[in-house]
């Protein structure tokens, strides 16, 4: 079973400027509710019961957030508001299945899951990208029961992409199909060129990877703009010999990451 799952939250968030320049992206409310409540929701609902968060000291406010109660305890003595009772409640529920840990140069994706290696207990984990939200079906979810499935296998979400934005994702080449909504990965390469790509099966930030990923991180060399990719690694496990499976998800994906995803996914949220 997967039970932890971990969160890279220490990136700078320049795609957002001028909102990230004192705050975290993570924080920004999509809707009335921060997005990194969406992320954590749909891990409480996939039976997620650790979630490990990678912060750095500019993005301490994450913690600050979760980590408020003698502020909340004031406040409620003073008023007797349901709705911040209610709050204080969901934000009480977070806190006890969040631990923090520290990336503090923002190095890449690897080096973030690195962080994490003497946290994590089991044979997979889960890994969820908060740029990415989901929606509608739970991603999560389903791909733990698609690893559930088939036992030793990492999984990958994946969605098509149009072919001249291939350069700005991590992209799949398949090796044959599970079934309708599944497919064996046979290689995944970082951000290629328009016309060295494999394919426009594109990486989604959420990911069923295997413990043994940190001995083959420790090496990892610094891969496309000086960073430590995960895909790197990824793709030196499938040299290796593991097995990893695309996952078409359901949902709805939305992209947070840049200003103007953020401003097109607040308003698709807040119709639903
Ligand atoms: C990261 C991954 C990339 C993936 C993308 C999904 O890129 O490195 O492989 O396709 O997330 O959002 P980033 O968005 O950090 O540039």
């Amino acid at each position: 079973m997967i039970k932890q799952a971990i969160i890279p939250l220490a990136g700078l968030g320049t795609r957002l400027l001028p909102l990230t320049s004192v705050f975290p992206k993570e924080l920004l409310p999509m809707n009335g509710k921060p997005g990194i409540e969406y992320i954590l929701d749909e891990c409480i609902e996939a039976g997620i019961k650790e979630v490990i968060c990678i912060i750095s000291t500019k993005k301490k406010l994450i913690k600050n957030y979760f980590f408020n109660d003698n502020f909340y305890k004031k406040i409620m003595k003073k008023k007797k508001d349901n709705r911040i009772i209610k709050e204080y409640k969901k934000i009480q529920k977070y806190k006890k299945m969040i631990r923090f840990v520290y990336q503090n140069k923002p190095l890449g994706t690897g080096d973030a899951v690195l962080k994490t290696k003497s946290y994590i207990k089991d044979k997979f984990f889960l890994m969820l990208l908060p740029d990415d939200l989901i929606i509608k079906k739970n991603c999560s979810k389903a791909m733990i029961s698609i690893h559930n499935r088939k036992k030793d296998c990492s999984v990958i979400a994946s969605m098509k992409v149009p072919k001249k934005t291939v350069n700005r994702w991590g992209i799949f080449l398949k090796e044959k199909n599970l079934d309708e909504e599944n497919f064996y990965i046979k290689d995944v390469i970082e951000k290629p060129e328009i016309d060295k790509a494999p394919s426009n099966n594109a990486v989604i930030g959420r990911y069923i990877l295997p413990k043994q990923i940190f001995r083959n991180l420790k090496y990892q060399k610094k891969g496309k703009g000086g960073e430590i990719h995960i895909t790197d690694t990824i793709r030196q496990l499938i040299i290796d010999g593991h097995k990893f499976i695309g996952h078409n998800f359901k949902g709805k994906y939305l992209d947070c990451g840049t200003m103007h995803g953020y401003i097109r996914s607040s308003k698709e949220i807040s119709r639903i």
